[in-house]
């Protein structure tokens, strides 16, 4: 039997484990075989990749974001450089306790982004310091899709941003915890939703596995060489997994699994977790209308943001766990995040803005 627990806005790193990805892995399960990724399940996973992200693309399958991203932001770096041009909301630059200076030696090179997006002229921020051997060498972008604040890079802005990236020589990463939901958004492939960036952190945990992303060379000329570097990172990373099989499974899962529709398990779940965050905003507007809360960014992918008055972000905080983001505009508010994920449900929605309506005093 399966316990009835609270569904959560926190994250969509507070959901179960889709059935589609345990089946998998009980469907890997049995026997012995190869480990460190010299098994026929990682064998299917290396296929699946090619299949979705095109005939050269490589992925490496690894335990978290953090090291997915970490492992990406090395071997696009050459010894000499070090410079990562991210957002000021990047995960990279906020929420990875300092893994790209300490396990990287990287350094992070901060630009504002009111709404989680870099556009293409910002690049000439760092511009300057090419060249100069005083300063860390700018020479990766790391982007973030869907990004830190629920926005979404349309086609044609991230491709923007990767052409004048590579225009200035500089190689790009994209943080795709959530390319899934990117994706989804867009009504575009993965591959698509990257605007032609060199490598990807592709994410599972959030979109239905238990745990796992990976790594994943996009761009076919860096095929050979991050290809032959990347293991080797890998393991210095703290990466490599030796029962390699079990995050493969998950991963397959996800790009591979399609319902009747034809439609693979990593959009069926981000689909419905950015749906349901589009009718959370929804329930919630009754409080905006009334003055009572402001949403602070647009609603693009699986995340609502809200500025409320912080005594009822505590009311409602003793029913359902959520993220403070950063303070609100005066004293008495904050701003909150709020995320849906694959198992989101409407009813949990409903229940939450029944909360909050109670705790604002006000009848739904
Ligand atoms: C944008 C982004 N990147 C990466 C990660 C992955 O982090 P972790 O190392 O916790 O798996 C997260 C998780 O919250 C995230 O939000």
């Amino acid at each position: 039997m399966r316990p009835n627990r609270t569904i959560h806005f926190a994250s969509d790193n507070y959901a179960s484990v889709h059935p589609e990805v345990l089946a998998a892995m009980a469907g890997a399960d049995g026997g012995h075989e190869p480990a460190y990724g010299a098994d026929a399940v990682t064998a299917a996973f290396d296929e699946a990749i090619r299949a979705t992200f095109g005939e050269h693309a490589v992925g490496f399958p690894v335990f978290n974001g953090t090291g997915a991203n970490v492992t990406s932001l090395l071997a696009l770096s050459p010894r000499w450089g070090g410079g990562v041009i991210a957002s000021e909301h990047a995960h990279i630059h906020n929420d990875e306790g300092g893994a790209p200076e300490k396990v990287g030696g990287l350094k992070v090179l901060e630009l504002p982004a009111p709404d989680g997006r870099i556009i293409p002229a910002q690049l000439d921020r760092y511009a300057p310091d090419l060249g100069d051997e005083h300063r860390a060498q700018p020479l990766v972008l790391s982007l973030t899709q869907s990004t830190e604040v629920g926005t979404v890079y349309s086609v044609a802005e991230i491709t923007a941003l990767v052409d004048a990236a590579h225009a200035r020589g500089i190689k790009v990463h994209v943080d795709g915890a959530r390319i899934a939901n990117a994706a989804a958004t867009l009504g575009v492939s993965l591959k698509d939703a990257c605007g032609g960036a060199d490598v990807l952190s592709f994410g599972g945990t959030k979109n239905g596995a238990m745990l796992g992303e990976a790594v994943v060379v996009l761009n076919p000329e860096l095929a050979d060489s991050l290809g032959h570097d990347l293991p080797y990172v890998r393991k210095q990373t703290m990466q490599l997994g030796s029962k390699m099989r079990y995050v493969s499974a998950q991963l397959t899962a996800l790009m591979t699994a399609v319902d009747e529709a034809g439609d693979p398990l990593w959009l069926r779940n981000a689909r419905h977790a950015n749906t349901t965050a589009t009718y959370l905003r929804q329930e919630l507007e009754p409080l905006e209308q009334r003055g009572i809360v402001r949403f602070t960014q647009p609603t693009q992918a699986n995340a609502v943001f809200v500025e409320m008055p912080r005594a009822l972000a505590d009311e409602v905080r003793k029913a359902y766990r959520f993220y403070d983001w950063k303070p609100g505009r005066s004293d008495e508010t904050v701003e909150v995040r709020l995320m849906c994920a694959w198992d989101t449900s409407g009813a949990a929605c409903d229940a939450f803005a029944a909360a909050a309506f109670a705790s604002a005093g006000i009848g739904a």
